[in-house]
């Protein structure tokens, strides 16, 4: 059997390569290298401020071979094109030998850098240029190169990180779309309000006999109602923006009377009964007082509209009591009540049964409740109305 010899294996190894390989010498630029530091200069800074030095070096190096695979990469039928001073085979090379001149002047021990390499038909081809640098003068006289040809994977990357880029606009384009609805949703309540108030003051001036007193009555409800309006755009953008929460001390009476206001209207509507109960000894809240507000009227609305089309008792019920765990807020209607298998589901964010309903309202109290510490959950038997439970922090 024919034994192959090492050398022709080493031959055979470089020729039949997939990667291209030159060899090089780059003997004349460590010497250069050598003699700048013996008198004292730093090589780098030398040639950063001599650029016909740089030239002069970059001409000294001399592509001594390649491997048939090179040939392929640079579109070049004949090794004779390849062989010779480097600024002459492969021109516009002048920057990429900057790089080389400073990794050896730094005694790196490798050189890894991205170039673009014009093959011979113009186009350019994205490569990974590496090598092993010696650090003795002899090891320049034949310096290996390896060239990888990184154009697919770099366009793979590239489609990549569009891809990306493309699905973060997406996100934040949802979650825009979430803020906006949430604060349409939220500033429907509070604009309402305004209307109404000015409205009630309209008539009131436009009587026979005006009623100042009345309209400035009506007119201070309305701009209290505008206010809140603007109160609630900014808590709901800081709740969907995890802004820190601003709790403060709340008077359970205050909270429950307030929210209670700012329903009248629909609860007319409904034609329905508001009962208000806080049972003795119910703590102070610790608790954002619009993010509060927002939870109530939401479940009262809930509620009222709940009632709306209901044959039978139309009464809502808002407690709030003592919890070993703070305070607890019950929101309880006489409507038709949430079948047990929806009792989670309505939270959900888009889920609604109503048909002018967007489904936020409920999702909006739970991350507010959640915002403050606390939970939101539903219970109560079908037909026996809905029971909307709030636990909020109590104060110290
Ligand atoms: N008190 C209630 N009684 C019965 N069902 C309720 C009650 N409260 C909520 N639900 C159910 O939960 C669903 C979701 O409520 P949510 O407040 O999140 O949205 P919505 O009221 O439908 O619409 P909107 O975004 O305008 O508030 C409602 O569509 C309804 O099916
Ligand atoms: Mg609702």
């Amino acid at each position: 059997m024919e034994q192959l010899s090492p050398a022709s294996t080493l031959t055979d190894a470089f020729h039949g390569l997939g990667i291209s390989v030159w060899t090089e010498d780059w003997r004349a630029v460590g010497q250069a290298i050598l003699a700048l530091r013996a008198a004292g200069i730093d090589p780098v800074q030398h040639l950063a401020t001599a650029p016909g030095e740089l030239a002069r070096l970059h001409a000294t190096v001399q592509v001594t071979d390649v491997n048939n695979f090179t040939l392929e990469l640079m579109g070049m039928p004949d090794k004779r094109m390849l062989i010779g001073s480097l600024a002459e085979v492969v021109p516009n090379s002048a920057q990429t030998f900057a790089r080389w001149f400073a990794a050896l002047a730094r005694g790196d021990r490798f050189y890894r850098f991205e170039s673009r390499v014009r093959r011979l038909d113009g186009s350019l081809r994205d490569c990974l240029v590496m090598a092993r640098l010696p650090q003795d003068p002899e090891g320049l006289a034949r310096l290996f190169v390896c060239v990888v040809d990184i154009t697919g994977y770099k366009a793979d990357q590239m489609r990549l990180t569009e891809a990306e880029r493309a699905v973060d606009r997406a996100l934040r384009a949802s979650a825009m779309g979430l803020v906006t609805a949430a604060i349409a949703h939220e500033v429907n309540n509070p604009l309402a309000a305004v209307v109404t108030n000015a409205e009630a003051a309209l008539r009131w001036l436009r009587r026979p006999n005006p009623d100042t007193v009345e309209a400035e009555a009506a007119i201070v409800a309305a701009i209290g109602d505008a206010l809140r309006a603007r109160d609630v755009v900014d808590r709901t953008r800081a709740l969907l923006s995890n802004a820190p929460p601003r709790p403060v001390a709340l008077d359970p009476h205050h909270a429950i009377r307030d929210a209670a206001q700012f329903v009248q209207r629909e609860l007319r509507l409904a034609e329905a009964t508001l009962r208000l109960e806080v049972m003795a000894d119910t703590p102070r809240l610790l608790a954002d007082p619009v993010q509060v507000q927002q939870i109530l009227t939401n479940l009262l609305l809930n509620a009222a509209q709940a009632l709306v089309a209901h044959d039978g008792l139309r009464e809502i019920a808002l407690r709030a009591r003592p919890h070993a765990a703070g305070v607890l807020i019950e929101v309880a209607d006489s409507g038709a009540g949430i079948p047990p298998d929806r009792l989670l589901r309505v939270f959900e964010p888009f889920y609604s049964t109503r048909t002018d309903g967007i489904g936020l309202g409920l999702a909006i109290c739970r991350t507010a409740a959640e915002a403050q510490g606390g939970r939101i959950w539903v219970s109560g038997a079908p037909g026996s109305g809905a029971c909307f439970h709030v636990l909020l922090p109590a104060a110290p």
